[in-house]
Parts: C-alpha cells; structure tokens; sequence
C-alpha cells in the first residue's frame, strides 16, 4: 500500500516505541516523515532508517519551537500527536507535567498545523489511553488523555468544514522502552487481563493510526478508536469470580 504518496507526517516523540513505529509504517507507505522528538539523537536513529525521513529536535512543551517548527513547513498531510511527558513522583509537578505537557503540548501541535491541514486537507491522529476512560493509575496522566480525548471531538467539528479530519487512538498496554525491566509484568498483563492473550505492540498502534491518516478512514472524524486487544470491552475478572462462585 502506497496511501500516503507525496504527502508530508509529522509525528511527535518519535524516537521510541509507538512513534517511531509510526514513522516507519507511514514511511513504508509513501510519506515523507518529519521524525521529531525532545531527543534528537533518538529521532535521528530512527529516521536514518526510512526511505525518505527528516530528524528534527522538537519539545513539545516549547510552545515557541512548535509554532516556529509546524509553522515554517512548506506543507503537511499528517499530524500525530504521540510525544507524552514522563510521569514523575512529586504530585503537584506531576500534573504540572501531564497537563501542560502531554494536554497542552499536543493541543499547540495540532494549532500549529491546522492552518496545513486545511490546504492539504489533512489529517490528525491522537495517541491517548485507556487511562483516558477508566482507573488505570496516575490521575493527571489519566485527567489529559482524556481532556485530549474532548479536544478531539470539538477540532473535529471546527475542522470538518475544512475537509480535515482529527481523531484519537486509546491503547492498552504496549511494549515499548516506557515498559523497560518490566517484562515479567507485560507476560503476566497479557496472558490474565488481555482477552486477546498478549500485550499489545507498537507496530499494532501504527497500523490502526495508518487507517486513520489514511483515505480509506475518508469519513471518519471526532471518533476514539480503543486499541485494546478486547481489554475494556471484555471484563475478565467478572468472569472469574463468577465461575468460581458455586450457590447452593
Ligand atoms: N506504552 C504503553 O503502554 C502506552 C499505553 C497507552 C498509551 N500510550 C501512549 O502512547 C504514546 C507513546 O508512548 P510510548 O510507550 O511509545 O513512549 P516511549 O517512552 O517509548 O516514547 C516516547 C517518546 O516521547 C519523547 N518525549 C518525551 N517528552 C517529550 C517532549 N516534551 N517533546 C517531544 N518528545 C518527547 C521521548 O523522548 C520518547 O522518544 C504516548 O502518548 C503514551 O501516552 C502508551
């Protein structure tokens, strides 16, 4: 598949795990990826193996950067917004961290290039959680991705005027470097609370955020789409005890 010919990506936070996924899958398509990460030795590793990729140094929590990066580009087809900002243990920064990082960080990303957008009528895809919509730890990260989750839906309907369409995946568990020296942790997670037996990976968040870059995702917009391996629609432990339990 060639969906994404000629066009120009962005993705954020791209030198690791689902990002840099990301920019090889749509690299493998077609696109000219702007590999763009807080890190840019990462963003460079990654990009020296694409077809036709730019490394770029970009922090998302840099509002000055943003706007000067996104817009000075000549064009753009494709945003994702991936970049989050690490958890750390002081609560009060913490949320500082998820909310004017990972919310705001990714909420100037996507002004920056919707003025793009709308020439190319382009697209915007949005890594959130299923922290989004349920208690899976850390409440600021949780409170952000789903803010973003909102956000999504109200671009989408300022947006969809302009032929440009913005949306949002919800992984599950993921093995990527954020799960570093907890591989016991990902096996067990898979086999007790996936219903589909594994974690996922990030090769399984690019191909879903693919679709909904690409032309066939042509009348889809505002939506969340949970890439989850049935873990929220499926409640497991409902089963478990239920079985276990023998009435008289
Ligand atoms: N891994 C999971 O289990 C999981 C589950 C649900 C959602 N997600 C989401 O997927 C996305 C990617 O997660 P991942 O697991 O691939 O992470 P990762 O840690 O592998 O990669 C994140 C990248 O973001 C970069 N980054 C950090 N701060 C940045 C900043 N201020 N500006 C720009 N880049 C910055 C890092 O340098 C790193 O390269 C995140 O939005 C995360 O919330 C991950």
């Amino acid at each position: 598949m060639n969906r994404f010919e000629g066009q120009t990506a962005l993705i954020t936070g791209a030198g690791s795990g689902i990002g840099a996924a990301t920019a090889r899958r749509l690299a493998a398509e077609g696109a000219h990826v702007l590999v763009t990460d807080i890190d840019e030795d990462a963003a460079r590793k990654v990009a020296a193996d694409l077809p036709a990729a730019t490394p770029l140094r970009l922090d998302i929590t840099d509002r000055t950067a943003v706007d000067r990066l996104i817009g000075g580009l000549p064009a753009l087809h494709v945003l994702v917004n991936n970049a989050f900002v690490p958890f750390v243990d002081d609560p009060d920064d913490n949320w500082h961290r998820q909310l004017h990082g990972t919310l705001l960080g990714a909420v100037h990303c996507a002004r920056a290039a919707l003025p793009h957008l709308k020439e190319t009528r382009g697209a915007i895809v949005t890594i959130g959680s299923v922290n989004a919509e349920a208690d899976f730890g850390d409440h600021a990260y949780s409170a952000a991705k789903a803010a973003l989750g909102s956000y999504t839906r109200t671009l989408a309907g300022e947006a969809a005027p302009h032929g440009v369409r913005v949306n949002q995946i919800n992984p599950g568990t993921i093995a990527t470097p954020s799960w570093a020296g907890r591989e016991q942790a990902l096996a067990t997670l898979g086999a007790r609370a996936y219903p589909l037996g594994r974690v996922g990976t990030p090769e399984d968040i690019a191909a879903a955020a693919a679709f909904l870059a690409s032309p066939d995702a042509a009348w889809i917009t505002g939506t969340t789409l949970r890439v989850d391996g049935g873990l929220m629609a499926v409640n497991r432990h409902f089963r478990e005890i239920l079985d276990g339990v023998e009435d008289a």
